[in-house]
């Protein structure tokens, strides 16, 4: 072999579509040139893997980076510093900022802001009740992930509420839809119980099963009649986990790193509104039936839900407090202990975290190690064990729900298109995050 390439990742054990082997990685021009043995004379630069665990890029298809509007909470380049020193090569970004992403200028502007941004990146567009005709045209922007529509108010001001609205919602494109399920005529109902018991201990009261279910089984109706496929984020319960089963023909389905991790009430006893967010975090009855859709093949992604709030907003009385954690950067090393605990395996977490996304949303050149793709590679020591921490942190919130938590397994360097925007949590100098290109667009 004669040829030279840009930079071979070496001696580590890569996961590729066929399974882990033993492999070089080489890129050139941004993208994988050959998995192998490369010799290395052929190195233009190289990465020593031997130890690690080569996974493909992971992407992360629900954050919130709050800018526009909030960039006290968090902004794209603090969102996107955290994303790769998590081990994220792209993130998908919600629209619930201030102004919200509904209209292409709204867009436009976010891609240019993400310019500064250290991983590539999408953004959702927003369903509002005054742009569903403008939607189909608005999905098919470049740099656009989708739609996204708020069944239940969350932070900010989106919200589609009632059936005849979302129809028309589902009928504007063509694109998988991402919706947030709580059904907002319940929340409205039931808010009283959150103001009564005056401690998030009431969020899942409030919040309920059935808040989440009603608006499940609502919009798994409204996308059969629309024929338009559905994308169910953040499912918290064994109720819809269930229902979700028998549902695959036109939803699939996240689930996020807190509710398989933490539960209720310990939770809300120790961090109080730290722990508070939408959907709620549930007793262990549902934690469990979560873990039972991941091994059932139900679940097709996980996602963060990097959701910053300040800890000063965190503090307030309940329910004055927002709902929301930081997760971007935890969300890997969270997951690969549950991977050193035997609950999942890192196949599974591979499937989740890149096959799962690229198929999701037909992402062009991501999600997996094959030559031809993105030379975008995740690097984990599955051995190394440390302790999460408030200061390690690179959100701009500065806090963590898991501070103090021992875990094994993480993330030491993160390649996206050939270029090393992470090694031993060193984040490279410039950022250098681009657009992720879709089939669709
Ligand atoms: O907990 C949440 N926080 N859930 C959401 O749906 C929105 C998010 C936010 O933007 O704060």
């Amino acid at each position: 072999m004669n040829e030279t390439f840009d930079l071979v990742v070496s001696g580590g054990e890569v996961m590729t579509p066929a399974g882990r082997r033993r492999a070089d990685v080489a890129i050139t021009d941004g993208r994988i040139a050959a998995i192998g043995d490369v010799p290395s004379t052929a190195a233009g630069a190289s990465l020593d893997a031997r130890g690690l665990m080569v996974l493909p890029g992971i992407v992360d298809t629900q954050v919130h980076f709050r800018e526009p509007g909030h960039e006290e909470k968090e902004d794209l380049a603090h969102g996107s510093r955290s994303a790769v020193a998590g081990g994220v090569v792209a993130v998908f970004e919600m629209p619930n900022t201030n102004p919200p992403t509904t209209t292409p200028a709204a867009l436009e502007d976010k891609l240019e802001r993400a310019r500064g941004m250290w991983c590539d990146h999408a953004f959702f567009a927003g369903a509002s009740d005054d742009n569903h005709d403008e939607l189909a045209e608005l999905e098919l922007h470049p740099g656009c992930c989708g739609v996204k529509i708020f069944m239940g108010s969350s932070t900010g001001s989106l919200l589609v509420a009632d059936d005849e609205a979302l129809a028309s919602v589902l009928r504007s494109g063509r694109r998988r839809v991402a919706i947030h399920a709580e059904d907002e005529f319940r929340l409205a109902e039931r808010r009283h119980l959150a103001v009564e018991e005056g401690h998030p201990r009431a969020h899942p009261v409030w919040r309920d099963v059935e808040t989440a279910l009603r608006a499940t089984r609502r919009i798994v109706t409204l996308a059969r009649d629309a024929a338009r496929p559905i994308h169910v984020l953040h499912v918290t319960t064994a109720e819809e986990i269930a229902f979700l089963g028998s549902a695959k023909d036109i939803a699939t389905v996240e689930l996020l790193p807190q509710h398989l991790t933490l539960a209720a009430p310990e939770c809300y006893e120790r961090l109080g509104g730290f722990a508070q967010v939408n959907p709620p975090i549930r007793d262990s009855r549902h934690r469990d039936a979560l873990w039972r859709g991941i091994d059932q093949g139900i679940v097709d992604v996980m996602g963060s839900d990097h959701a910053p709030h300040t800890a000063e907003e965190k503090k307030r009385p309940y329910p004055e407090t927002p709902g929301g954690m930081p997760g971007v950067e935890t969300m890997l090393p969270i997951l690969l202990n549950h991977v050193a605990e035997g609950r999942l395996t890192l196949e599974r977490l591979v499937d989740l975290l890149c096959y799962g996304p690229q198929r999701l949303y037909n992402i062009r050149g991501k999600g997996r190690i094959s030559v031809g793709y993105d030379g975008d590679l995740t690097l984990v020591d599955l051995k190394e064990t440390r302790t999460i921490s408030h200061a390690q942190q690179h959100a701009k919130c500065g806090w963590t729900a898991y501070e103090g938590m021992t875990v094994t397994g993480w993330p030491r360097a993160t390649v996206i298109r050939g270029h090393v925007a992470m090694r031993d949590g060193e984040i490279s100098d410039t950022p250098t995050g681009k657009p992720v290109r879709f089939w669709d667009t």
